[in-house]
């Protein structure tokens, strides 16, 4: 069973996706934590997201792993745990220019479709259910106002140790938004047979009941 779920940054993608798989016992795969470690790669490299040639040849050159259980999943590039790295703030503002570059997705998505074979996954991102996966069991498009989305993401960093005011945290989001549903490759935008859940208001709990609901019909 493949169940897809996409959205913009903050809607509840990740923590409910997590909680899920944890729940069904099947794979969770975060695939926006893939685009953020081959940004997380070009940027210590100084390579800059237009040079595709560049590109190409840390895509072939990089492997990207998920180890341990949802909901602490950590994110092992070339070896070496990024799971903290890749949610820096340099990369969460660059990670829009980089990941909308054709020979990085066409990478990726290579790699996600092998990380399902033969496998149940729970899978999150922005063009799972368009692209990636196309014929998933289910199809989950979350989204949520921009201020609870901002909020969700002040308590991210709060954890982290980083003071962020609300009103720059809308403007990154907003600018992210733009950028991830107008560019050219696999925009993020609501597939066709997916079910539109808006999350504001919601708690995690009733947005893992509706989806594993769902997966159990
Ligand atoms: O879900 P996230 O915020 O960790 O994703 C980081 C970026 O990766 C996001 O700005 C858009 C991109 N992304 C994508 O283009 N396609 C995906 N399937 C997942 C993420």
């Amino acid at each position: 069973m493949i169940i897809a779920i996409d959205g913009p940054a903050g809607s509840g993608k990740s923590s409910t996706a997590k909680a899920v798989a944890a729940r069904l016992g099947i794979t969770y795969l975060d695939t926006g934590a893939m685009y953020r470690a081959v940004t997380l790669k070009a940027l210590r490299l100084k390579i800059r997201h237009d040079d595709d040639k560049a590109l190409g040849i840390i895509m072939a050159h990089t492997t990207i792993a998920f180890e341990g259980l949802p909901p602490d999943v950590r994110v092992i590039m070339d070896g070496d745990d990024v799971s903290a790295a890749i949610r820096s703030d340099e990369v969460t503002k660059r990670v829009s220019d980089y990941c909308a570059r054709d020979v990085v997705r066409a990478f990726l998505v290579e790699q996600q479709r092998q990380a399902a074979q033969g496998r149940s996954v729970v899978c999150e991102g922005r063009d799972i259910g368009t692209v990636v996966f196309p014929n998933a069991d289910l199809k989950i498009y979350m989204v949520a106002s921009v201020e609870e989305r901002a909020r969700r993401r002040q308590m991210d960093f709060a954890a982290m140790g980083v003071k962020k005011s609300i009103e720059e945290l809308i403007r990154d989001i907003e600018a992210r938004d733009r950028k991830d549903s107008t560019r050219a490759n696999s925009p993020l935008m609501k597939a066709d047979g997916a079910t539109e859940m808006d999350t504001t208001g919601m708690t995690l709990e009733d947005q893992v009941a509706f989806i594993v609901g769902r997966a159990k019909k």
